[in-house]
């Protein structure tokens, strides 16, 4: 691929590409058994078919009423599918299942600890659990349908139970993912106006209990300063009986969860019968302003999709047993954790740590102590793994037929040693691409059909067509492999509705850059923006090569550079920040961060320390800088824009290019030869 065709991003730019590998074939035994072998797919799927096809999907799911129509677009670009139709999304995932499989487990729960029981929650249990929990949400914390609940808990069993009895009363929940700081769990509480914050009171991370609560009780002061009050807290503890902390209750607002549910012995919840395109949750994810954004994800569409995506994709069977490696607080734990393996009736593993502790096998020790045959995860787990013990998995006796990637795209080289060792050459990996906003799978090869091609994910899955437009807003034409950004030309169910309390901001960042009539109600004049920059192959395999946007992939996770730069910005002596991605060998990119002084400060290590912990408490650990640059200014445009893109250039020891049109050239050796 030439240079030129490779759209201006500030991380499509410095993506690294790699040469185009061959094609892998599933293996028969495993064709033999999948859920998807239809040759007519694509006709069925097509899309002078669409919406009807999505019934399908929606026909895996069991309902209260059908629906009057499958997608209203009277309110576009918010669509409402299946609108009309009754469910309830708690049910679907645990009581449809008990006439037949009360006594399989649902939630295997692996405690990082190796000498702690491994949990197993059957449906029944799990029902049971759901159950008493909702009471407690409806008569202690007084909680109703529509009101929203923020969630900030470690990967535990009570996280799933928790959203599910959420769920089961119509409480929108918005989970925040464990290891953010108090000020990002505040922002969360305050923009979804949450009076109720619902934690747990410790968990391990590579061997150490941390202190949880006392990240909330300080998450509920600031809230308060920013206007919401948590009035109730609920703590779920992590050793029932005992907290497992030294945090002391705050009277009037705490309640230790384990005790409160004793007044709740036996109680049943009915479902209430949701609306298809009520909300089911939020999930904040980074954009391009400093604020992250709460993507609002309906019932009905959500999880009709993401059923569909773990049925048809990820090849799960209810006799299935399926691991998705991923934290519970992003949308990969959401809809492939909890609500897509279960709605399916399947055992899905939830493990509470760090995949290499206590040592480079615990992975595959659980695979072969559980049976897992289904593993999901995401590239910068896999590089850390094969970099901690590339030999690792030939140790264990466990069998994968199927594997998946996710979050962020993977090298060749990576993903062979994905098939050959951990999938010991059996299973079939298919890298799925998506985003929180999705709520599922955009593109992936279908597994039981379609061959895999090492570092592409697959074209988009049936239902979903791709386009792929230059920076002139012109198609660029099916398999030229040129470089532009990625729409969807359909809407299609698993589409979060709109931005909790932002109905503007979400049409214009996803819809405005290609809709040329914003009053028209045909879902053809509203492609969809992924974000991301992407070139097709001849064969129709789509390749991600980054955001158009400013956001940074670290681990798999998205961070705004807004955020990071805000964070940095609330250091007194920093006059400016910013913030580019540099390549990193396990993580796939890292933030680096460059800031300037005020007049009348000097720099010094104290203060850039203070930059690096700032970013750590605003932000969470995973937004952690490699390098915090004090420099004595900013390359600049002569309107005085800061330019990131040489700024990446230095991190990344890059071509500059010509930088003789700034305003201040010669600061740009001055920066090289500090980073240097
Ligand atoms: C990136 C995670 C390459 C992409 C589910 C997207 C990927 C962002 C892939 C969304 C993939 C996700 N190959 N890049 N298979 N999957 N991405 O919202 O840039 O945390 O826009 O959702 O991750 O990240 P998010």
């Amino acid at each position: 691929m030439s240079d030129k065709n490779i759209v201006a991003t500030s991380d499509a730019e410095i993506a690294v590409h790699w040469q185009e590998e061959d094609y892998f074939y599933p293996p028969p035994s495993f064709i033999h058994q999948a859920n998807l072998v239809d040759e007519t797919i694509g006709d069925r799927f097509s899309l002078d078919k669409f919406p009807e096809y999505y019934k399908e999907f929606a026909e895996l799911l069991t309902w209260y009423k059908y629906w009057d129509e499958v997608l209203d677009t009277s309110d576009a670009p918010c669509w409402k599918w299946f609108r009309g139709g009754k469910l309830n999304a708690s049910f679907n995932c645990i009581d449809r299942h008990l006439t037949e499989n009360k006594n399989k487990t649902a939630i295997h729960f692996v405690p990082e600890l190796e000498e702690e029981r491994v949990l197993h929650v059957t449906y029944q249990e799990l029902f049971v659990r759901v159950n008493e929990f909702a009471a407690l949400l409806r008569d202690t914390a007084k909680l109703k349908r529509g009101d929203r609940v923020t969630i900030h808990m470690p990967m535990s069993a009570e996280l799933p139970i928790t959203m599910l009895a959420c769920a089961r009363l119509g409480i929108i929940h918005s989970v925040v993912f464990g290891g953010f700081s108090a000020s990002a769990c505040a922002d969360r509480i305050v923009d979804s106006n949450s009076r109720v914050l619902i934690t747990m009171d410790a968990y391990y991370r590579s061997g150490k209990l941390l202190d949880h609560k006392a990240v909330d009780d300080e998450a509920c002061v600031l809230a308060e300063k920013e206007g919401q009050k948590v009035d109730t807290l609920l703590v779920w503890q992590r050793y029932p009986g005992r907290m497992s902390t030294k945090t002391s209750l705050v009277g009037g607002r705490d309640i230790v969860v384990n005790e409160e549910l004793k007044n709740y012995y036996g109680a049943r919840v009915k479902p209430v019968q949701m609306l298809a395109e009520e909300p089911l949750f939020l999930m904040y994810t980074s954009g391009t302003t400093g604020k992250p954004k709460g993507a609002q994800h309906g019932t009905g569409g959500y999880l009709a999709y993401v059923t569909a995506m773990s049925k048809y994709i990820q090849d799960i069977h209810p006799e299935d047993v399926y691991w998705c490696m991923a934290d519970i607080g992003w949308i990969t734990g959401h809809s492939f954790i909890v609500y897509g393996p279960l709605a399916l009736g399947a055992s899905t593993v939830i493990y509470e740590g760090v995949p290499t502790y206590p040592d480079a096998g615990r992975c595959w020790r659980i695979a072969q102590d559980l049976d897992v045959n289904i593993f999901h995860t995401a590239p910068t787990a896999i590089r850390a793994l094969r970099k901690v013990g590339p030999d690792e998995p030939a140790k264990y006796n466990y069998h994968f037929k199927h594997m998946t990637t996710v979050g962020e795209p993977i090298e060749p080289e990576v993903w062979k040693w994905y098939h050959k060792v951990v999938g010991k050459g059996k299973a079939v990996i298919v890298d799925t691409y998506w985003q929180t906003e999705t709520g599922g799978f955009l593109c992936a090869s279908l597994p039981g059909m379609q061959p895999m091609k090492p570092g592409s994910t697959g074209p988009g899955v049936p239902g979903i067509h791709t386009i792929i437009f230059d920076e002139n807003g012109n198609i660029i034409p099916r398999g030229s492999g040129k470089a532009g950004n990625i729409c969807i030309q359909n809407p299609w169910p698993g589409c979060f509705q709109t931005i909790w309390g932002n109905r503007k901001r979400f049409v214009d960042t996803y819809f405005g850059m290609y809709n040329k009539n914003p009053s028209s109600k045909d879902w053809r004049d509203w492609p969809y923006l992924t974000g991301d920059a992407a070139m097709e192959a001849a064969d129709g395999y789509i390749r991600i090569l980054g955001r158009i946007d400013d956001v940074i992939n670290v681990s798999g996770h998205r961070l705004g550079t807004k955020e990071i730069e805000s964070a940095a910005l609330t250091v007194p002596e920093i006059a400016e920040a910013a913030v580019v991605p540099v390549a990193h060998e396990i993580k796939g990119k890292e933030p680096e961060l460059y800031v300037s002084l005020k007049p009348g400060f000097d720099p010094s290590p104290e203060l850039q320390k203070k930059v690096a912990d700032a970013v750590v408490t605003q932000i969470g650990k995973i937004a952690r800088c490699k390098n915090v640059w004090i420099v004595p200014d900013m390359p600049k445009t002569r309107s005085g824009k800061i330019m990131r893109r040489v700024l990446g250039a230095i991190s990344n020891r890059g071509d500059v290019g010509n930088v003789m049109t700034l305003a201040n050239p010669e600061i740009v050796d001055q920066i090289k030869d500090m980073v240097s």
